[in-house]
C-alpha cells in the first residue's frame, strides 16, 4: 500500500454488538480504501450498517460494540510525511490517542444537525472549543478562527451569528454549524452520515457545493453516506455498495453505475431516483425485505430477493471477486475472477 496515495485502508471490519442474551455481528468483513482527496460515497437500504461502519472507524461505539479488524489505518500527511495510525489497537475508544485524531485528523458530520449542537451554548463557542481544546489558543484568537470558518462556509453576518444559539439558526445555517466544527482544526479525513437529509432541496445543493469545495479544492479526502444517487453521481470518485453488513460491490463510480455488476446494486440503482430519469419512468422497489441479522441463512444474504439466485449461493460465504482492477463484486456470477478478501 502506498501510504501517501491511501488515507484510510480498512480490511475485515467485524462490528459485533453484545446484549445480554446474544452477540450480532452488524459489520462483517468489511474492507475498503479511500484514497487521499478523493470522495468516496457509501449507499446502501437503511440498516445495512453504513453508520455502524464508520462508527466503528472512528470508534464513537460505547461499550455493548466490539470492533475488531485485521487492520484499521489512518495514514496522516503532514508537511509531506506520512505517519500511519492504527485504530484497531487502540483500546480505549475516547481515551488520548482517539481524542488526538478526532478534530485535526479526521471528523465526523452527523445526519442530525441538531444532536450535535448543544442549545445552551453559543454556536461560537461550541466552534471555538475544537480549536481551544486541541491547540490551546486563546479565547480570542480562537474566535477570529471561527469568524473566518464562516465566511468560508457562507454563514452571513458572521460577527452577529456568531454570538447567536442554535435555535436563532435555520437547519441550513446549522448544518454549517456543525461542518464547521468539524472543519476547525483541519482534518484531512471527514467522514458525512447523510449530512443533508433534513435540508431541502437547494440548501442540500450548497452543502454538497461546500464539500465538494472542500475536497477539490483543499485536498480533503471525504466519506459520504447517503442515500441520494444524484448525489452520488455528483460527488463520489468511488462507491461502495452495503447490504447486511457486507460490502457488495465497490469500484469506481463509472464501474458502479454504468457497469453496474453486483444483483443488489441493479436493484438499487432502479429504486432510487437518479439525476437524469426520464420523466415518467417508474421506479421499482427491490422486492422482499432485509433479512433479520439475527437468524440468518448460510450463503448470499440478497439470495431470498435476487433475481438471479442459484442453489450454490445459498450454500456457504461468498467470496469477493475482482473483475476489473479496483472493480469488486461479491457474488458468485463472477467466480471464474480472480478472489480478493
Ligand atoms: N448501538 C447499537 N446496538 C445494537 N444494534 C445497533 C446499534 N446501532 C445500530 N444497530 C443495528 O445495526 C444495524 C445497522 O445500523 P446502521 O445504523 O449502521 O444502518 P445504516 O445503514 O446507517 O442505516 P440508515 O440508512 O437508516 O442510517 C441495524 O440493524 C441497527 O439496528
Ligand atoms: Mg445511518
Amino acid at each position: 500500500m502506498d501510504t501517501k496515495e491511501i488515507i484510510l485502508d480498512v480490511k475485515n471490519l467485524n462490528t459485533t454488538f453484545i446484549s445480554d442474551r446474544k452477540e450480532i455481528r452488524i459489520v462483517k468483513n468489511v474492507s475498503f480504501q479511500l484514497k487521499r482527496g478523493t470522495a468516496l460515497a457509501v449507499v446502501g437500504e437503511s440498516g445495512c450498517g453504513k453508520s455502524v461502519t464508520m462508527n466503528s472507524i472512528m470508534r464513537f461505539l460505547g461499550k455493548n460494540a466490539r470492533v475488531e479488524a485485521d487492520n484499521i489505518q489512518y495514514n496522516a500527511l503532514r508537511d509531506g510525511k506520512v505517519t500511519e495510525y492504527h485504530l484497531e489497537k487502540i483500546k480505549d475508544p475516547n481515551g488520548p490517542e482517539m481524542r488526538a485524531l478526532r478534530g485535526p485528523d479526521m471528523s465526523m458530520v452527523f445526519q442530525d444537525p441538531m444532536s450535535s449542537l448543544n442549545p445552551v451554548y453559543k454556536v461560537g463557542d461550541q466552534v471555538a472549543e475544537g480549536l481551544i481544546q486541541h491547540t490551546g489558543m486563546k479565547k480570542k484568537e480562537a474566535r477570529v478562527k471561527v469568524l473566518e470558518m464562516f465566511r468560508k462556509l457562507g454563514i452571513p453576518d458572521p460577527e452577529e451569528r456568531i454570538d447567536n444559539y442554535p435555535h436563532q439558526f435555520s437547519g441550513g445555517m446549522k448544518q454549517r454549524v456543525v461542518i464547521a466544527i468539524a472543519m476547525i482544526c483541519n482534518p484531512e479525513l471527514i467522514i458525512c452520515d447523510e449530512p443533508t437529509t433534513a435540508l431541502d432541496v437547494t440548501i442540500q445543493a450548497q452543502i454538497m457545493e461546500l464539500l465538494k469545495d472542500l475536497q477539490v479544492k483543499e485536498g480533503k479526502s471525504i466519506v459520504l453516506i447517503t442515500h441520494n444517487m444524484g448525489l452520488v453521481a455528483e460527488m463520489a470518485d468511488e462507491v461502495c455498495v452495503m447490504y447486511m453488513g457486507r460490502v457488495v460491490e465497490f469500484g469506481s463510480l463509472e464501474d458502479v453505475f454504468d457497469r453496474t455488476s453486483h444483483p443488489y446494486t441493479k436493484a438499487l440503482l432502479r429504486s432510487v431516483p437518479v439525476l437524469g430519469l426520464a420523466d415518467g419512468q417508474k421506479l421499482e422497489t427491490i422486492p422482499g425485505s432485509t433479512p433479520n441479522p439475527a437468524n440468518l441463512k448460510p450463503g448470499c444474504e440478497f439470495a431470498d430477493r435476487c433475481p438471479e439466485c442459484t442453489a450454490a449461493c445459498r450454500e456457504k460465504d461468498i467470496p469477493t471477486f475482482e473483475i476489473s482492477p479496483g472493480h469488486r463484486v461479491r457474488c458468485l456470477k463472477y467466480k471464474n475472477f480472480p478472489e480478493v478478501d
